[in-house]
């Protein structure tokens, strides 16, 4: 499973690639808003500096509704850099602009999936990404990792290849469970990964190893 960083925070993004296991980043608006990234150029060059900072994908999403609107942002945001995977939310325009994208080559997210036929047409229209929200589910008592399983089913039943990114992941468990469930990517907070590396007994027989080796130095 690929690890995604769920922030516009570049310190979080540079400790995350530091730790060697970072396969991308995603964004949205709030996380953009988040950091005081405001106003066009400065969205775009954030895109570039958070590029510049990984190795793989980068989701920047277009703030278009309407399918031209969506094509133009899209290309310009396309054209950045080559690692920018164009986020497109799913609405009917949406999917017809991830048709368009997909079929000139351009990497797409579709992004604010919350039922297995929304993922259904977003792998229908070619898909690069598809991101079932698992925490915004969990918030209104409705089981988020469920939604990851309905969509594995489905994508496996026909060869689908637009890769399950679980999006909204809160924490640890999260991660370990998309794993479990076969989902290709999953994007959370630096902590989530983080939390992967906590053991208590991993921390008392480290203690124990060094104890005994100053015994003997
Ligand atoms: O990747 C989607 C994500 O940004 C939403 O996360 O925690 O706001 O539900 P959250």
């Amino acid at each position: 499973m690929k690890f995604f960083i769920d922030t516009a925070n570049l310190d979080q993004i540079r400790e995350a690639q530091n730790l060697g296991v970072l396969d991308g980043v995603t964004t949205n608006p709030s996380l953009m808003a988040k950091e005081g990234i405001t106003g066009r150029n400065n969205i775009l060059k954030h895109y570039v500096d958070i590029c510049n900072i990984v190795d793989g994908d980068v989701s920047a999403e277009v703030i278009a509704t309407d399918y031209e609107g969506m094509i133009k942002e899209g290309e310009e945001l396309a054209e950045l850099h080559p690692q920018i995977v164009v986020k497109v939310p799913m609405i009917k325009e949406g999917i017809k602009a991830i048709k368009y994208f997909s079929d000139r080559g351009i990497k797409t997210n579709c992004t604010l999936v919350f039922s297995a036929g929304q993922a259904l047409l977003a792998a229908k229209a070619g898909a690069t990404y598809v991101s079932p929200f698992i925490g915004r589910l969990d918030d209104i008592s409705t089981d988020g990792l469920n939604l990851i399983s309905e969509i594995r089913l489905i994508y496996d039943n026909y060869g689908f290849e637009t890769q399950i990114l679980a999006a909204s992941v809160r924490h640890t468990m999260h991660v370990i469970e998309c794993a479990k469930l076969g989902s290709d990517v999953m994007t959370g907070p630096l902590s989530s990964i983080e939390g992967l590396l906590n053991h208590p007994l991993t921390d008392i027989g480290l203690a124990k190893f060094l104890a005994d080796y100053k015994k003997g130095n």
